[in-house]
């Protein structure tokens, strides 16, 4: 069964409360992304199996100590192009995962207000081959109405089906993590927030905005 995992570390909250904040630039966005990636990594692999090893040190002293297998075994799927920054945090924790990209448009004329869903276009899809024993990630600073995660999570499940699949987001609604679980319950995600709304516009409130424009600018 799925689950959802809040991450409260101080730092962490703070870093999404400059992200909230309008007056964030887009630099400091952008940095705070990056950052949030690297903690919501550390917060993965707290929940990864470590096994004891021992080694010896300089000193011609055995020392016990501890490997984690799975590092060996993360692929990093990011939805462009929101996902870019977070993902560069990610890569810092998981420095040998294999790494996949997805582009995901929600086509705004078609939201549906009422089943809080959009039609989503996904013209490049380039994921590795997923194997049993990969961990796959996610990333995706914004789940509002789960359209996007959903489509990403059908588009990529051809390309195999990992040991645990996670979804790593910094603001996520109830609704968003109702869809993402109904659709694969085993899923697992990641985030900082869980924010009380979607508006009339599919945006998240409180929220941050639109991710993709404060951290790139334009639209
Ligand atoms: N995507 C965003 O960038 N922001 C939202 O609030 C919802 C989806």
């Amino acid at each position: 069964m799925g689950k959802v995992n809040i991450i409260e570390h101080p730092l962490a909250q703070a870093l999404l409360t400059k992200l909230r904040d309008k007056n964030t630039d887009q630099i400091e966005f952008r940095k705070g992304l990056v950052e949030l990636g690297r903690i919501i990594g550390y917060e993965v692999v707290r929940s990864m199996e470590v096994n004891e090893t021992e080694v010896e040190t300089p000193l011609g002293v055995k020392a016990k100590g501890v490997i984690i297998p799975d590092l060996e075994h993360v692929v990093i799927v990011q939805v462009l192009r929101a996902a870019m920054p977070m993902a560069e945090g990610l890569v810092k924790i998981f420095e040998r995962a294999r790494m996949g990209v997805i582009s995901a448009r929600r086509l705004e004329d078609t939201y549906k207000k009422g089943s809080l869903s959009f039609d989503v276009e996904s013209t490049y899809v380039r994921v590795p081959k997923i194997f049993s024993d990969d961990v796959l990630i996610i990333a995706d600073p914004m789940l509002a109405t789960g359209s996007t995660i959903v489509t990403v999570l059908k588009s990529i499940s051809s390309r195999g089906k990992p040991k645990r699949k996670i979804v790593a987001t910094v603001i996520a609604t109830e609704f968003g993590i109702e869809r993402v679980l109904k659709e694969d319950n085993t899923s697992e995600i990641y985030t900082l927030a869980i924010d009380p709304e979607v508006n009339e516009d599919g945006y998240i409130v409180p929220g941050l905005g639109d991710a993709g424009d404060r951290a790139f600018g334009g639209s």
